[in-house]
């Protein structure tokens, strides 16, 4: 339905400028359509561009108070016309609420506070702060100096939108051609590509292929759920990578409920307040969010459950993957739903970030690549954190090969290794250095069921990246 819709209408329109309002209009959810556009953009028929729009949302407080009642009109409202003793007041309100409704109703002079008698000073008070709130929440526009006097008090925060406009692109047909995606003998032997390849070839690739589907699957649903992705990784159940649009969670099953209980419960303790010399991040941290299985967008997943496993009983040691992950991402020639990630790091003692350079330069210096650059970056579960560049002297400029770090304390002190161990990483993807080095500019020349097979065959270590 979704798909008829976004291509009924390009058949008629000129284009989509915004996928959220085109859903709202039609009446269908926009997940929906979003993922029906990916999809027709995967294949050309239309041409999608990202928007993203910043609007406000509430805090927990902010939620809090447009439900109750802003602080100083709960504290106004417990005054009594003829007044009330500083403690008896203190005794009718929550401590916080007490302590911010005091400072704001002096503020706005609504109150008069002696040394120990506390009386309104006028008849009446209106709750702008809780009508502002209420508005935000249904997404009405708020005057600028009313936003920023809120988010002083951090009553609301940004949240981005994503969304896209489409319109017709190269390949557009008013109807989509069904393709035979089965997987059966049959249908990839007639395929034409595979016209010419000895069989020998055609059968190790498809072995190779439904194997790696079998250990895949085995492996999403024993382990993959949100906690190991992203909860052990010190990264905020808010953060943007964890909406639908960016991961792909599993309808079947869609949580995953054993988990070791004593390391999430100080998973959850370092997300909302902190510990281990942290402040945490002040926010309601959810276990139902930590349950949801995906298919993991990182390798860094692995490392993580590696890492907990290494913490029960500590040695030195060193951990290197190469396995697929997969990112809801609109597919492009350079960019694919799913591709594989190559990662690396060591857990010892007196690690610094001097050592994590040195074994990236060794690292890639054998892969051909000895020109390169660190540039700072943010991850929620390093710091320091660099992205790694090289020289690409064919393409004549630098291109960012990867992305490295130290794990932080907060990752790693909850899962119970040693205090004075750190543990330097890094990850890449396969297919980016693979392509670079190879010029090929088409990712699914190299990965897909239209893998060139001639390049393969030229080069067969060239499906490593070696
Ligand atoms: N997980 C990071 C990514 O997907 C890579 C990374 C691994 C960064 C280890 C730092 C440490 O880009």
């Amino acid at each position: 339905m979704a798909e008829e819709a976004v291509l009924g209408h390009l058949e008629k329109n000129e284009e989509i400028s915004d996928s959220g309002k085109f859903a709202e209009e039609k009446g269908i959810s926009h997940d929906e359509i979003v993922n029906v556009i990916k999809s027709l953009n995967g294949f050309r028929l239309v041409d999608a561009q990202d928007i993203k729009r910043e609007r406000w949302g509430l805090t927990k407080e902010g939620e809090m108070y447009a439900e109750s009642g802003s602080p100083e009109t709960q504290l106004f409202l417990a005054i009594p016309l003829e007044g009330i003793t500083r403690e008896e007041l203190q005794k009718k309100l929550d401590s916080s609420i007490f302590k911010i409704g005091c400072q704001q109703a002096i503020k706005n002079k609504w109150i008069e506070m002696g040394k120990s008698h506390v009386s309104r000073k006028v008849q009446h008070v209106d709750d702008r702060v809780r009508d502002l709130l209420m508005q935000i929440q249904n997404g009405e526009a708020v005057n600028a100096e009313d936003v920023d006097a809120l988010k002083k008090r951090k009553l609301i925060t940004p949240l981005i939108w994503k969304g896209y406009s489409v319109k017709k692109g190269p390949k557009y047909a008013p109807k989509r051609k069904k393709v035979a995606t089965d997987l059966t003998r049959e249908n990839l032997l007639r395929e034409s590509e595979w016209e010419g390849v000895p069989f020998y070839l055609f059968r190790m690739y498809a072995f190779l292929y439904i194997k790696m589907w079998l250990l895949l699957i085995y492996d999403g649903f024993v382990g993959f759920c949100s906690f190991w992705n992203f909860d052990a990784l010190f990264q905020p159940q808010q953060h943007p990578a964890r909406d639908s649009h960016d991961t792909f969670f599993l309808k079947e099953p869609s949580t995953t409920k054993i988990l070791p209980e004593d390391y999430v419960e100080r998973v959850k303790g370092v997300h909302e307040s902190g510990g281990y010399g942290s402040r945490g991040y002040g926010y309601e941290w959810k276990r139902e969010e930590a349950n949801k299985n995906l298919l993991r967008t990182h390798t860094t997943a692995v490392s993580t459950r590696m890492l907990y496993a290494l913490a029960q009983d500590f040695a030195p040691k060193k951990y290197y993957s190469i396995d697929r992950v997969f990112r809801n991402e609109a597919v492009d020639r350079t960019h694919l739903a799913e591709f594989h990630q190559i990662e690396g790091l060591i857990c010892d003692r007196g690690l610094t970030l001097g050592h994590l350079i040195g074994v990236l330069e060794d690292f890639f210096s054998r892969l051909g690549m000895s020109k390169l650059k660190f540039k700072p970056a943010y991850n929620p579960y390093t710091e320091p954190s660099m992205e790694i560049f090289s020289y690409h002297e064919g393409l004549g400029k630098w291109v960012e090969i990867g992305n490295s770090g130290m794990f932080r304390p907060e990752m790693l002190l909850p899962m119970g290794l040693p205090e004075d161990v750190q543990v330097i990483a890094w990850g890449l993807s396969l297919e980016r250095p693979t392509m670079i080095l190879y010029g090929i500019d088409n990712i699914r020349d190299l990965f897909g069921h239209k893998v060139d097979l001639g390049l393969i065959k030229r080069n067969p270590l060239c499906r490593l990246g070696l």
